[in-house]
C-alpha cells in the first residue's frame, strides 16, 4: 500500500512516497551505493524505527552510515544545535558527494535540511518525516531554517531533498497532542484547497477517532498532494504559497499570548481557523451552515473550538499589532470563499477581526 506523489520545483524535481513499511522495503540503491551517509535522527524517534533504515540501506551497498541523535525543541533548533551536525560531517571527511538522511518531526527536516544546503555548498538530502506535521507540511517544499534571536525560522534557505519518504508506521509512537497537530494542518489543507477531503475528513471524525491505516495513507497523500501542488507554482512564497498560512495570522498572536501558554501549535492553528473561518463569515465569503461545519470538524477532530476562559482581549490586540509593524504596517488574513477555496484579505476592519474572536 503505497503512494507518490512527484513534486516539481524549478530547482529540481523529487517524488515523495506515503505508505506503510516502507522503510523496511525502499531499494534505496539509486541514492545510496557507494556513499558517505549521515543519519541524523530525532531521540524520540524509535530505535527499530532506526533499525529498520541502517538496515534497508546497509543492503543498498554504502560507503559508510553514521548516525548522530539529536535533542529537538525549538531553542535547539538554532545555530548551536547544528554545531554537532557539521563537526560529525566535517571529522568523518564527509565529502561533497555524501547523503544527509532526517528522520524526525518538523523541527529535524528543517535543521537537516539546512544543513544540507549549506555543508560543503550542497549535498543530497533525503527527508523521513516522522510526526504527521512534518509529513503533510514541514517535509514538503524545501522551506528549511533555524530561529535566531527569538524570531522563528528567521534563517534558512530553500533546499529541495532528492527524495521524501513517509512512512505511517512512524507515527504510531507519537503522543496524542502531536499527533492532533498534524490533523489541524491536514484540515487546513482541505478548507483552502479541497471540498471532497474536507467531506472525508468530516465522514471519518464524525464516527469515531480511530483512523484506519488505508485512511491515514490515504488522508496523508491527499494532504501532501494539496502541500506538494501549491510548492510546486510558488516555490519561494511569492503568491499562492501565503494560502497555507489559513488560521496562522491568528495562530501566532495565540502563540504569542501568555493567557494561552501551553497551547501547542496545532491548538493555536486549530483555533486559529475557526476565527479564520468566523471572519470570513463576517465577510459574507461563507455561509453560517459552512462555518458551523467547520467548527464541527475542528472540534471533532479534538481541538480546541472556543476561546478559553482565561483569554485576555488585550494580550491578543498587542500580538496583532507586534505583527502588523512587522508586516510593514498591512495586517494578512486567509480568508475562506466557500469550503475547499481561500483567498488573501489584506487589513479587513478592525472591528471585524475583534468580533471575529468571539465565538
Ligand atoms: N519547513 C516547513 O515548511 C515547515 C512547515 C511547518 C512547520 N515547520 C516547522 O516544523 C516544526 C514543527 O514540526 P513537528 O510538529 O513535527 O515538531 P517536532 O519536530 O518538534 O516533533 C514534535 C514532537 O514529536 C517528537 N517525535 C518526532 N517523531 C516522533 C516519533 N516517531 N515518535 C515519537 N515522538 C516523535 C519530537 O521529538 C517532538 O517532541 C516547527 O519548528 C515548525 O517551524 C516547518
Amino acid at each position: 500500500m503505497s503512494k507518490s506523489i512527484n513534486v516539481r520545483t524549478p530547482s529540481g524535481d523529487y517524488e515523495v512516497l506515503i505508505g506503510s513499511k516502507l522503510l523496511g522495503s525502499y531499494n534505496f540503491k539509486w541514492l545510496v551505493q557507494n556513499r558517505q551517509i549521515l543519519i541524523i535522527k530525532d531521540s524520540m524517534v524509535p530505535n527499530e524505527i532506526l533499525e529498520t533504515l541502517r538496515i534497508s540501506l546497509s543492503n543498498s551497498q554504502p560507503m559508510e552510515i553514521k548516525v548522530l541523535e539529536i535533542e529537538t525543541n525549538e531553542k535547539t533548533k538554532s545555530f548551536e544545535g547544528l554545531i554537532p551536525i557539521f563537526e560529525v560531517l566535517n571529522a568523518n571527511k564527509f565529502n561533497r558527494d555524501c547523503l544527509l538522511i532526517g528522520l524526525g518531526g518538523g523541527i529535524t527536516t528543517d535543521m537537516v535540511g539546512f544543513v544540507a544546503a549549506s555543508y560543503l555548498r550542497g549535498v543530497d538530502l533525503i527527508q523521513i518525516p516522522t510526526t504527521l506535521l512534518s509529513q503533510v507540511d514541514a517535509a514538503i517544499g524545501g522551506k528549511t531554517g533555524i530561529n535566531f534571536a527569538g524570531s522563528k525560522n528567521n534563517i534558512g534557505a530553500f533546499y529541495q531533498p532528492k527524495l521524501v519518504l513517509m512512512d505511517i508506521d512512524c507515527l504510531k509512537s507519537l503522543s496524542k497532542s502531536d499527533f492532533t497537530d498534524g490533523i489541524a494542518e491536514i484540515i487546513k489543507h482541505s478548507l483552502i484547497a479541497d471540498k471532497n477531503l474536507f467531506t472525508k475528513l468530516e465522514n471519518i471524525f464524525s464516527k469515531n477517532n480511530e483512523l484506519s491505516d488505508e485512511d491515514l495513507v490515504q488522508i496523508v497523500y491527499e494532504s501532501s498532494l494539496i502541500k506538494a501542488f501549491i510548492v510546486s507554482n510558488d516555490e519561494k512564497e511569492k503568491g499562492d504559497r501565503a494560502l497555507l498560512n489559513f488560521g496562522h495570522t491568528y495562530g501566532h498572536a495565540f502563540e504569542a499570548i501568555q493567557s494561552l501558554e501551553g497551547f501547542s501549535h496545532g491548538q493555536a492553528v486549530g483555533l486559529g481557523m475557526i476565527c479564520a473561518s468566523h471572519l470570513s463569515f463576517l465577510l459574507k465569503k461563507i455561509s453560517s451552515d459552512e462555518f458551523e461545519k467547520i467548527k464541527n470538524l475542528i472540534k471533532s477532530a479534538g481541538l480546541p473550538h472556543e476561546i478559553p476562559e482565561n483569554f485576555d482581549v488585550n494580550d491578543f490586540i498587542e500580538a496583532m499589532s507586534r505583527d502588523k509593524k512587522i508586516l510593514d504596517k498591512k495586517l494578512r488574513f486567509i480568508t475562506l470563499r466557500g469550503l475547499g477555496s481561500a483567498e488573501i484579505t489584506e487589513d479587513p476592519p478592525e472591528d471585524l477581526v475583534l468580533k471575529s474572536i468571539n465565538l
